[in-house]
């Protein structure tokens, strides 16, 4: 007998989002841990990624940018997937992680169909930011715990030194696993932000 193939919905659909522009909402549920989708776009070096976005209002926070590391970035404005309408929110149902020099945004927890996906961009903090830069990066995600900025959390000063705790030698934590998500998406990239204050920044993965 012919087996029937069984369609399945997608996983999620793209629309128009409470947050921003567009945004990525779950077609059916998405269990805690699943691969969403991966990052896609055109790879490029941040001395290209800067040339690109050169002439970009400074006020204009809009990026498709990620940072992968010191060498990569991923256009998503190029060649990019729907990854690129995840919109950034402050108490995430997901987050990116990073393969192989590869971006996968995965979830953290089990989403409901309806929801929107999002994740922590954490963009980057630079010591040259404009002072309204939380303003131009402001988070419209609206949860109760929003910190009311797309950028990382401000670097509290230390009040003591601090001291290594001594550790038995083996592997570091947290060694061999994937990356953090804080460590995600940017604007664009440094060397540009120096250039031209908030313009392109990327959501960053450590640089
Ligand atoms: C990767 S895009 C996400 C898709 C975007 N909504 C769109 O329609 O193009 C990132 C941009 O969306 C906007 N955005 C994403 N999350 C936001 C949030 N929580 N608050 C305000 N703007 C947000 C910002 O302009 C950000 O640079
Ligand atoms: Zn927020």
């Amino acid at each position: 007998m012919k087996k029937t193939s069984r369609r399945r919905t997608p996983l999620f659909e793209v629309r128009h989002s409470p947050i921003h522009g567009y945004g990525v909402f779950a077609a059916r549920r998405i269990r805690k841990g699943t691969t969403v989708i991966e990052y896609l776009g055109d790879r490029v070096s941040h001395v290209k990624a800067d040339a690109r976005y050169e002439d970009k209002d400074p006020n204009d926070n809009h990026t498709f940018l990620f940072t992968v590391d010191s060498r990569t970035v991923i256009d998503a404005g190029v060649n990019g997937n729907d990854a690129r309408y995840i919109n950034h929110a402050c108490d995430p149902n997901c987050e990116s992680t990073t393969l192989n020099k590869r971006i996968f945004i995965e979830a953290i927890r089990t989403i409901q169909p309806g929801e929107e996906l999002s994740y922590d961009y954490q963009i980057q903090r630079d010591s040259d930011d404009a002072p309204n830069v939380d303003e131009i990066y402001a988070c419209r995600c609206g949860a109760a715990k929003c910190r009311g900025s797309m950028l990382e959390a401000p670097k509290r000063a230390r009040k003591k030194p601090h001291r290594a705790p001594r550790r038995a030698a083996g592997k570091a934590p947290g060694a061999g696993k994937k990356a953090a998500a804080h460590e995600h998406t940017s604007r664009r990239s440094r060397a540009a932000n120096r250039r031209s204050g908030a313009a392109g920044r990327s959501q960053r993965r450590g640089r």
